[in-house]
């Protein structure tokens, strides 16, 4: 949720700039993060939350499953999503099946950085490095790296953690 905050307050900020729906999903309750801002982000926008293990009277399940609910009979023009990598690529396949372009799904890409400065290699996504070139990509671009790391020799990075 964090890389997304400013986006969120920039829409409510600035109403004519954007349409935003929030889509947020936790593992429990205890696990949601930034309280204070989602109390004034849940009034101020189309809002749903889910859990894993959901307290009674909240949605349970994975956000995928609650697509249909945030998209109604308008599908978004641009998506921008984080979370963990897999539930990501999810979430974008879902999102295009749905009728959104590829090159309009941002993906938040949290890697294991140690250098931060593109010389360790730990943030690896095909020739990119997410800590420099990233961490948000366009899913038609991430793709493509993924796919070219998948053309690695083995023993390489695979670009997929
Ligand atoms: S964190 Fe070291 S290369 Fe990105």
């Amino acid at each position: 949720m964090a890389p997304l905050a400013g986006v969120i307050d920039g829409a409510i900020n600035h109403p004519g700039a954007a349409r935003l729906r929030v889509l947020y999903g936790a593992r429990h309750a205890g696990s949601q993060v930034l309280s204070r801002e989602r109390e004034h982000w849940r009034l101020a926008l189309p809002w749903i939350e889910t859990f894993d293990v959901a307290p009674a009277g909240h949605r349970q399940g994975s956000p995928l499953v609650h697509l249909d609910e945030l998209f109604g009979d308008e599908p978004p023009d641009t998506v921008l999503c984080c979370g963990p990598e897999l539930f990501m690529l999810a979430t974008a396949r879902d999102c295009m099946k749905r009728g959104v372009a590829d090159s309009r799904i941002w993906l938040s890409v949290e890697r294991r950085m140690h250098c931060a400065d593109g010389l360790c290699g730990h943030c690896y996504v095909g020739e990119s490095y997410a800590c420099r070139d990233g961490p948000t990509y366009r899913y038609n671009e991430y793709r493509r790296l993924l796919a070219s790391a998948a053309k690695r020799p083995a023993g390489q990075d695979s670009g997929l953690c």
